[in-house]
């Protein structure tokens, strides 16, 4: 959400008054207004109830990428390497998404247009290599990977997880910077949504060079939402 606060009324009347948002769909599917600022909640809370769909307020802080503050050389141990996902790597990316509900065949096609990317075991691989975003391999269309992430709809980094058997390795601070770099290649600002609550993303992103806190902001998420 994008709004100004001396146009916080003028939205609300506009949301009030016209057919953008559907909310007898949204009473029966899902609904989450991203990145509202501070001073728009109370209104936004208020437009929605009153259209009957319950909510809950999550607190975000954005992270942002600066690709000219990282000037590391980024590297995979051996044993691994890092490309884009074939299609069991987005599968597996879908089913294990906190929030899903975006259909398969959508991310298939996701993935061929921005950057979806992982970590893989890689037995052949017998010393640390270089990670060059620009040239990732494609995995197999068969392999899962070990940490994963991807292009999220507002461009954001998103659907990040280390499998818990591979985490502290650094492979969730090597897979934002391979993304943000491509990003950052691609045109876009390279940016992630992390909860407050989730103290490892945070530290992780703290603790990552070009990375930090641009925005504190709240999501409206209605409670039917899977969490
Ligand atoms: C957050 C997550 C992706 C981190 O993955 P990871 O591969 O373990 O991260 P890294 O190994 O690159 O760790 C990077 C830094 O974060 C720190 N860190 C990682 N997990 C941590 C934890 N549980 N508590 C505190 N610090 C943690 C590491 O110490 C490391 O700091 P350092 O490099 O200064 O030592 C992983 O914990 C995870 O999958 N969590 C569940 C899903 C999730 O929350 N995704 C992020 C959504 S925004």
């Amino acid at each position: 959400m994008f709004c100004l606060k001396e146009e916080v009324g003028t939205l609300v009347e506009a949301l009030s008054s016209s057919p953008v948002i559907d909310w007898e769909n949204t009473r029966r599917t899902h609904l989450v207004i991203s990145d509202v600022p501070h001073y728009a909640v109370e209104p936004m809370v208020r437009l929605v109830q009153e259209r009957g769909v319950k909510v809950w307020l999550l607190t975000c802080f954005t992270f942002t990428y600066d690709a000219h503050l990282d000037h590391r050389t980024l590297r995979v141990p051996a044993g691994f390497r890092v490309c884009r996902l074939g299609r069991a790597g987005v599968r597996h990316l879908l089913e294990n998404a906190k929030y899903g509900g975006i259909p398969l065949d959508l991310m298939y096609r996701m993935a061929e247009g921005v950057p979806y990317i992982g970590v893989y075991q890689d037995p052949t691989s017998t010393q640390e290599a270089r990670v060059d975003p620009e040239n990732l391999p494609v995995a197999g269309n068969e392999e899962i990977p070990v940490a994963w992430c991807c292009s999220g709809p507002s461009g954001d980094v998103a659907k990040l997880i280390t499998d818990e058997r591979f985490r502290k390795r650094g492979f969730g601070k090597l897979l934002t910077a391979t993304l943000a770099r491509r990003q950052t290649a691609l045109g876009f600002i390279p940016h992630a949504f992390v909860e407050a609550n989730n103290s490892a993303s945070k530290v992780m992103f703290e603790n990552s060079l070009g990375w930090s806190v641009t925005h504190e902001n709240i999501w409206i998420i209605d409670c039917q939402a899977p969490i």
